[in-house]
């Protein structure tokens, strides 16, 4: 069974169009919850524009499931995670200027870097996983970083759904999975992934969670966040 990780950012960003305070992201991520979510994710980004540091701490008290913290590795974000102690981190690639997470780490250039800062974490009981694009040396070199999981960024996969590219961008993601294991790494995927695009990801073995944010959150505008999640994770559940 893959676990479904719902993004709650996207309720922040309406909630900051205003600067105000609904919706509340720590309403939605209960109600995600109530409607079988495994997990809550949430990116608190540098420039704070959708996720504030009260609602990390917020989440971390409140849901019952689990707290995937997104984050860039920074100094400053490692005193909030040790501070709150979520049960997991994703490291992410962060630059200020882009809509949204655009690449997976660069792994292969920080890994000294990146050793030392998941140890820290992990010496603080946080289960560290890395955003990576789905390419053998990314792979690799997060697997000597000591890291427990990868997140495999499903981006190019999603934008080459339904088109000539899909089945390339599809392997790519098969072979780094498959490669990931080898190398005693777990894997999780997400990025860009909707109701549709998601059903061939599920036919990738040992993928153990998907995190998906817009696409449930765009789905919630319309018919509501139960009714989103829940259609979400009966597709899940059906693979
Ligand atoms: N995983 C990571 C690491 C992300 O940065 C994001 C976007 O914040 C997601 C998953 C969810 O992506 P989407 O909102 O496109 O479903």
């Amino acid at each position: 069974m893959v676990l479904l990780g719902v993004n709650i950012d996207h309720v922040a960003t309406i909630r900051e169009a205003r600067q105000g305070i609904e919706p509340d992201p720590i309403a939605a991520a209960i109600i995600a919850e109530l409607a079988g979510a495994d997990g809550i994710t949430a990116h608190l980004r540098e420039d704070r524009r959708h996720i504030s540091d009260r609602d990390i701490k917020l989440l971390k008290q409140t849901i019952n499931t689990r707290l995937n913290f997104e984050m860039a590795a920074t100094e400053e974000m490692k005193a909030v995670a040790i501070d709150i102690l979520p049960y997991a981190v994703t490291l992410v690639p962060e630059k200020r200027e882009e809509v949204t997470t655009e690449g997976g780490l660069n792994v292969i250039r920080q890994k000294e870097y990146l050793k030392e800062y998941t140890k820290e974490l992990q010496s603080h009981g946080i289960i560290v996983s890395l955003f990576i694009d789905p390419e053998f040396e990314q792979v690799k070199a997060a697997s000597e970083t000591g890291v427990e999981y990868i997140e495999l960024h499903t981006g190019q996969y999603a934008e080459a759904f339904n088109t000539v590219e899909e089945n390339v961008a599809f392997k790519n993601l098969e072979q780094a999975a498959a490669y990931a294991i080898e190398l005693n790494l777990r894997v999780n995927a997400g990025h860009g992934l909707n109701y549709n695009n998601v059903k061939k990801i599920l036919s990738i073995k040992n993928i153990e969670e998907l995190n998906i944010g817009h696409s449930i959150i765009s789905k919630a505008v319309l018919v509501g966040l139960n009714t989103a999640v829940r259609d979400m994770k009966n597709i899940l559940d059906s693979f």
